[in-house]
């Protein structure tokens, strides 16, 4: 039976406790909408959380699934990298019944406020969903626009995705995609690789990709496939050495367990129309690898 339970979370923070019918976990913070866990019906972390995580809002958690939002990193008119969305509190929207046997999901949802308005004066209603559905992991936000004028965004689902060993992890799907290389004053790049490796720091946006790439996790002897909806672009990131020991909520070493691998519309921002409401997800699926 899949159950959601809310319950309080590290930090004393409030969220949710998901379980699939098949044993899988995920934990969600109101704390930016955060999923900051998810594992299989094995214990094994899929998504990777960091050993120095803080769990003090208003700083955002480190690993899980940050949501950028109205921004990703630079690309907009706010000060703020990655938007404000991953340091608000976020509602719950009908608390799930602890125990239904139609659990396994929540979703919270994010209101304009003299906050948020501050910082981007427009009026919304950001709603996020999570759910476990068997051994898959479905997010979604939908952004709603209440004001009177159209507005436009950047956006990212910011996934952390756990490997075993980076040396012996790629990303699958980009061959002949177009990116902007964040770490060459974002000169446009083709990638003709057969697979997106890690040797030293990445830091990409590839713009147009298919919807379904694939993070292989080798020394998991798995992969991870990610299906986007909505989201054209995807950005890969992993620090490295030197940026993840700079990096204070992140372990010296932690650069080894994670890549990430971001559904995102950043190339042409999103335009929502007054009264109307725009949607994105991701649905991610674990595949191990035949022995
Ligand atoms: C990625 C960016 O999306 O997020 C990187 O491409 C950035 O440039 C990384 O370093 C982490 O950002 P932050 O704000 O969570 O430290």
């Amino acid at each position: 039976m899949a159950t959601t339970r809310l319950c309080t979370l590290e930090g004393d923070l409030p969220g949710a406790r998901l379980r699939s019918a098949t044993g899988c976990t995920s934990e969600v913070y109101r704390h930016g909408a955060h999923v900051a866990s998810w594992r299989d019906a094995d214990g094994e972390d899929i998504i990777f959380l960091s050993s120095e995580a803080v769990f003090k809002p208003p700083k955002a958690i480190r690993g899980g699934i940050p949501l950028c939002f109205p921004q990703f990193s630079d690309l907009g008119p706010l000060a703020q990298q990655h938007g404000f969305a991953r340091n608000e509190q976020w509602q719950l929207v009908d608390p799930p019944a602890n125990g239904d046997e139609d659990g396994g999901n929540v979703t919270m949802r994010l209101v304009s406020s003299d906050a948020t308005k501050a910082l981007w004066p427009h009026d919304f209603v950001a709603d996020f969903s999570a759910r476990l559905e068997g051994d898959e992991m479905h997010t979604s936000l939908t952004v709603r626009n209440t004001d009177r004028e159209p507005f436009e965004f950047t956006v990212a689902l910011h996934t952390y995705f756990a490997v075993g060993d980076i040396a012996h992890a790629t990303v699958e799907g980009l061959r002949g995609a177009s990116y902007l290389d964040s770490l060459d004053g974002r000169r446009e790049k083709v990638d003709e690789c057969e697979a997106v490796a890690f040797a030293k720091e990445v830091d990409r946006i590839y713009r147009n990709t298919p919807d379904v790439l694939t993070v292989r996790d080798d020394a998991n002897d798995r992969s991870i496939v990610v299906q986007k909806t909505n989201l054209p672009d995807a950005v890969v990131w992993n620090p490295w050495v030197d940026k993840c020991a700079k990096t204070g909520d992140l372990g010296d070493g932690d650069y080894k367990s994670f890549l990430c691998v971001e559904a995102a519309a950043t190339s042409t921002p999103v335009v929502v129309r007054p009264g109307a409401e725009w949607t994105c997800g991701q649905v991610l699926r674990v595949v191990k690898t035949p022995k």
